[in-house]
């Protein structure tokens, strides 16, 4: 008979070559370095062949670009991490109460810091599995985490999203996490797509934790995403920089502003580079060059706010059906506890 698996041992399943937990933190890497220049290099030329032209954001998360996210967080102006760390920290014992003993998959886990309150409220009994596109901050966060919650089984999956979702059923039960809003980073056509691929890979009863910034002042929203100290500039010039040190594209990066507005009729920030004076961007593993006028604004990310009955209509229509809201005082921010559907839903 083959053996079950239990939410608490992930690694015995037998299609999985995944680490013993002796050797955790342990990090599985689910795409080549060498694939990710070159997927770099096709995404800037897509973006830049783009009218008008626009970049992927998750390429602004190189080692660099994720400790700059990471001082971003710690800005005065930039709100979001605190307020959801403290629904989280408020309300992790009600989430372990309603979920019960799953594993814990976090989707673009970052440095992992707010994570902790959940762990804590499984009192460190709980096999974690961080997901990341960021090495670096992978292995960051094991190191931290191990440290702090010795009990914890951790691996970490190195890649995209879209090679964890065949992960989703061997890991079962689940609780998929994806915090920090990133949800916002995606197009209303991308977010859709998304939260399908969660509800139709998770199995009947998994959770799913999900954590959204909420429409709200634009004074509040604009200064989050033009702190005073110069942060989010830099982690904006540094897309342009991983450029240079990776694609070769012989920047001037002084001539580049970080350009952050509000958009009420889209709900969303928009972030671009500002070009001051005409440059040639160079994508040499593709051999091709793009000119770029003086003044020329290049989109970097989007981030979109939600109205939370809009969003859990969403939820509901991909099969996600919300068993809890948790917010801060403010209304700022939003911790909405998912559970997948069972029988038959709304399939579009
Ligand atoms: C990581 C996508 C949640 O949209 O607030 C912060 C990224 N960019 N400041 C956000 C970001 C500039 C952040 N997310």
């Amino acid at each position: 008979m083959r053996e079950m698996q239990s939410a608490q041992e992930p690694w015995k399943s037998s299609e999985l070559d995944l680490p013993r937990p002796a050797q955790c933190p342990k990090i599985v890497r689910l795409a080549h370095q060498a694939d990710l220049v070159k997927e770099f290099a096709d995404s800037v030329c897509r973006g830049l062949a783009r009218r008008p032209a626009a970049l992927e954001c998750r390429f602004l998360y190189d080692a660099r670009g994720s400790a700059l996210y990471d001082r971003i967080t710690k800005q005065p102006e930039y709100y979001p991490t605190r307020t959801e760390a403290a629904i989280l920290a408020r309300y992790a014992p009600t989430i372990r109460r309603i979920a019960g003993a799953v594993t814990l998959l976090e989707l673009g886990s970052g440095s992992s810091t707010k994570t902790g309150h959940l762990l804590r409220a499984w009192e460190d009994n709980v096999c974690y599995v961080p997901v990341d596109i960021s090495e670096s901050a992978l292995c960051q966060a094991g190191r931290t985490i191990g440290a702090r919650h010795p009990g914890v089984r951790i691996v970490g999956l190195n890649g995209t999203y879209e090679k964890i979702f065949p992960l989703f059923a061997p890991f079962s039960p689940l609780m998929v996490i994806f915090l920090g809003s990133t949800i916002g980073n995606f197009t209303e056509e991308e977010a859709a797509v998304f939260f399908r691929s969660i509800s139709e890979n998770l199995t009947e009863g998994g959770y799913f934790l999900l954590g959204v910034d909420l429409v709200k002042d634009a004074d509040v929203l604009e200064a989050a995403y033009n702190d005073a100290a110069g942060v989010t500039a830099e982690f904006t010039r540094n897309l342009f920089a991983r450029m240079n040190r990776e694609l070769g594209s012989a920047l001037d990066l002084a001539a580049i502003e970080h350009v952050a507005r509000w958009r009420p009729e889209s709900r969303r920030i928009e972030i671009h580079a500002r070009f001051h004076k005409p440059q040639i961007l160079r994508v040499a593993p593709r051999g091709e060059s793009f000119r770029i006028a003086a003044g020329e604004e290049i989109l970097v990310e989007i981030s979109r706010k939600f109205v939370l009955r809009e969003l859990q209509d969403e939820l509901k229509m991909c099969g996600l059906q919300t068993r809890e809201v948790f917010t801060d005082e403010r209304g700022w921010f939003a911790l909405l506890l998912l559970q997948k559907m069972g029988g038959s839903f709304r399939l579009s």
